[in-house]
């Protein structure tokens, strides 16, 4: 389909809301739905918010009386909002629970029972490249979700209410509506009204942490998460093992390990689970490989380095963690990433620069400064091994955790 721009210019009388949002990283995995439609979890889950300094998507929204249906563009490309069934059910929930429009001085511009007469047009993009393999629903879908409740007044009846809604979009979207750490609690009832997400820390508790994410996406196809987690849930054991005995007491330890800021835990539990998710995916019928042989070299790596830190009695040098797909996702502290970036960079660098390989808009190593890249330790080079022609890493993002959506701009015609 070709690339196409909605005009975004204001009409009279309308009002234009546009905002951002953040990516998330489970470091406890959602995998299964015990209901489809209204996008219930079989289990809890945990994650981190990445900072929008390195990734976000950006949407912007204009309500008017004189369009004649809603529209949006993804990244240039017409979507069908009233075809799309997530896209849709996220529009009508916040649609039905606008409120009135009040400028600064007090003076209602749009009656919350003028709202029917307004259709919207939205524009969203990502920051990064969909054909990558990163998961953008999650914070597509949040920022959706955040422009539209800013856009239609909507003020939540309780905590967590607005990451319900967005949960109806796609699951893990419910937990990029906060920054830091984020769980989204399962729930029990049955229209879903419990299960949404919790801030469990800010962006500002853990300051030291950093997340690397290591892009071994090859453009091959995948299952998409939403076909594969339904055929997990039908056909593999471990699954529902995982979802009645395993997830509840690891998101006990994980909350835990986060809020003392305990790494060696942390990372344990988060390799421990990415794990196990990636095994009830091989237990899944047909199976189902999100990981290639980039993503099992870099498992290798840092559980080499991490034995290595352990014989000199340290606590562990970095996690991984893997989504649907091969990409790595790297957990480590300030101290030991760029040694691990210069680590990546020695491995897996092709020919060409490490600025045009690593991208670090945040400043946050020593790429793009005229600084010498730290020494690799001697140990870690051998204890890494020597990597394999099919072994490729095709970019490096450096980023840490942060805040959820902003609103980055909001005005009117009246
Ligand atoms: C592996 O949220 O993309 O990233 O709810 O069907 O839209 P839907 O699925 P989605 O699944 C994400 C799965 C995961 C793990 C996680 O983020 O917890």
């Amino acid at each position: 389909m070709s690339q196409v721009t909605l005009d975004t210019t204001l009409p009279p009388n309308s009002i234009s809301v546009t905002c951002t949002a953040p990516v998330n990283i489970a470091v406890i995995k959602y995998w299964g739905k015990r209901d489809t439609k209204l996008i219930l979890p079989i289990n809890s889950s945990l994650s981190g918010t990445i900072d929008q300094g390195s990734m976000r998507s950006k949407t912007t929204i204009i309500a008017s009386k004189d369009f004649e249906k809603d529209e949006m563009t993804l990244n240039g490309k017409i979507e069908n909002i009233t075809s799309s069934k997530r896209l849709n059910a996220v529009l009508e929930l916040i649609r039905s629970r606008a409120e009135d429009l009040v400028d600064a001085e007090g003076k209602v511009l749009i009656k919350k029972e003028d709202w029917p007469a307004y259709k919207i047009r939205v524009v969203s993009e990502n920051n990064f490249p969909t054909a990558a393999g990163l998961a953008s629903s999650a914070s597509g879908f949040a920022c959706f979700t955040s422009c539209l409740a800013t856009l239609f007044s909507f003020k939540e009846k309780f905590d967590g209410e607005l990451s319900s809604i967005a949960r109806q979009g796609s699951g893990s979207a419910c937990r990029s509506l906060y920054g830091g750490w984020v769980k989204w609690v399962m729930g029990e009832h049955v229209d879903g009204s419990d299960s949404y997400a919790v801030q469990v820390a800010d962006e500002k508790h853990w300051p030291e942490m950093r997340v690397l994410i290591l892009v071994a996406h090859g453009g091959q196809k995948e299952v998409p998460s939403t076909s594969g987690m339904e055929t997990s849930v039908l056909t593999s054991p471990l699954l529902a093992y995982r979802a009645k005995e395993i997830v509840e007491p690891r998101m006990k330890a994980m909350e835990e390990a986060i809020l003392k800021k305990d790494f060696a835990s942390f990372a344990e539990i988060t390799m421990k689970d990415s794990n196990q998710f990636h095994a009830t995916c091989l237990d899944t019928y047909p199976p189902i490989f999100y990981m290639n042989q980039t993503s099992k070299r870099i498992i290798h790596i840092i559980h080499a380095l991490n034995d290595l830190a352990a014989k000199q009695g340290l606590p562990p040098v970095a996690a991984y963690t893997y989504d649907a797909g091969p990409n790595a996702v790297i957990y480590t502290l300030e101290e030991n990433m760029e040694k691990l970036l210069a680590l990546f960079n020695s491995l897996f660098k092709p020919t060409g620069s490490t600025e045009e390989w690593i991208a670090d808009p945040m400043g946050l190593s020593f790429v793009g400064k005229n600084v010498a890249a730290p020494e690799i330790p001697k140990e870690w080079v051998e204890a890494a091994g020597s990597i394999r022609e099919d072994e490729k890493v095709y970019n490096v993002f450096v980023s840490q955790v942060g805040p959820g959506p902003i609103i980055t701009e909001k005005k009117n015609s009246f």
